[in-house]
């Protein structure tokens, strides 16, 4: 039922602020108030591992697709956050290359239906080095999956439900979205464990996880309207490029696959540095530039990304939570995105992308929930 929506993609979009909610109530215990900080428990989030669990001396992150761009955004969290050496790999090709077996290791298969036939390959691929090496790795699995009773489910040691409720329409949204809440609740876990974050980093970050699901709501509210505009504008673009830097490139991967898959037009993620390295030959007036830039450590060399573009003839869109008037003067168009720290503003910059390429698609007159040449669930 797509309860008036028009179609299941929008529908599931405009459930974030909701999923959000519900994986931030089960992930994070009730009884943790950031105002008495003396009452705290140990730790505010509800993950039953065991403590030799925390110690890991490293992450290894199997996916595909959208499940893949969550695991980037999670590398980041887990190296920048919890300290953590986190290598994230495309499950088909893990199965041929894998990492290099190391003990205390977490591998974590992240797959919203949990039964793409790359990603458990992958996992059985891992367990079977593992039991095939003569040294005893200390090792430990967990799968990241929408349907707790898949096939993902019984081969991992442990699984965290995204708890994003069915997703129909066939480019994900929701689903990343509760990828994002399960990996952050994670990556703070880890960080807490292994005492690399201050208790007010802890209680700052906790508090601006809660406001996630208001803020979400605000940016579908606000942003409906720009969005459709600029949909408009860009109907029969042929080219886009998403940057983004740090966290963001993740989402730049990710806002190009939406693009991608739901309005066929040909569109990149990079990172805005590694841009500069050659693909920016490619721009010239027809070549639609996305810009994800959000305050914070690289909002000014994103923002000089940005200029570059815009020198080269490039009609630029800017995603930020940054309104001096000076800095919008860079952007032919600006979508803005509630204030927040660097550190999640992934949860907030992902949704105008989704709308984007809703709206495009649209436009475009095309199927959105069931584009051609793919389905919902990769299985061989
Ligand atoms: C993107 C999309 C695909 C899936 C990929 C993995 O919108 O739908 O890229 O993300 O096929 O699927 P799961 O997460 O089910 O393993």
């Amino acid at each position: 039922d797509r309860q008036g929506f028009a179609h299941f993609m929008l529908k599931e979009i405009y459930e974030q602020p909701e999923v959000v909610r519900r994986c931030l109530a089960t992930y994070l215990k009730p009884d943790w108030n950031s105002d008495r900080d003396a009452a705290l428990p140990a730790t505010p989030f509800n993950l039953a591992f065991p403590e030799a669990l925390f110690a890991v001396a490293e992450i290894q992150i199997v996916a595909c697709g959208t499940s893949r761009h969550a695991g980037l955004v999670a590398q980041y969290w887990l190296e920048q956050l919890a300290g953590i050496p986190t290598r994230v790999r495309s499950a088909s090709e893990f199965v041929s290359a894998p990492f290099p077996l190391t003990t205390n290791t977490l591998t974590i298969a992240v797959t919203q239906s949990g039964e793409t036939a790359d990603t458990l390959a992958a996992i059985e691929v891992a367990k079977k080095r593992r039991s095939q090496s003569d040294v005893s790795l200390q090792s430990w699995s967990l799968g990241i999956t929408n349907q707790p009773d898949s096939s993902l489910t019984k081969a991992v040691d442990y699984t965290l439900p995204t708890l994003a409720g069915a997703e129909v329409g066939v480019a994900a949204t929701k689903t990343f979205m509760a990828q994002l809440v399960v990996f952050c609740c994670l990556a703070l876990a880890f960080a807490v464990r292994r005492r690399v974050l201050s208790p007010q980093q802890l209680v700052d970050t906790i508090a601006a996880l809660r406001l996630l699901p208001d803020q979400i709501e605000t940016t579908l509210k606000q942003q409906h309207e720009p969005i459709q505009t600029v949909a408009q504008t860009f109907t029969d673009v042929k080219d886009c490029i998403v940057l983004g830097r740090g966290m963001n490139r993740a989402i730049a991967l990710e806002g190009a696959l939406k693009l991608k898959e739901t309005t066929y037009i040909h569109a990149e993620g990079y990172a805005g540095g590694e841009f500069m390295h050659g693909p920016i030959a490619l721009l010239d007036a027809k070549v639609l530039v996305i810009a994800i830039a959000p305050a914070g450590n690289v909002y000014d060399q994103m923002l000089a990304n940005a200029q570059k573009a815009k020198t080269n003839g490039a009609p630029l869109i800017g995603i930020t939570n940054v309104t001096e008037s000076s800095d919008r003067a860079v952007f032919d168009h600006q979508i803005t995105v509630p204030a927040i720290d660097e550190l999640l503003s992934p949860f907030l910059t992902v949704t105008p992308l989704q709308l984007l390429a809703y709206a495009i698609a649209v436009q475009r007159g095309l199927d959105v929930d069931r584009p051609r040449n793919i389905t919902k669930t990769l299985i061989h």
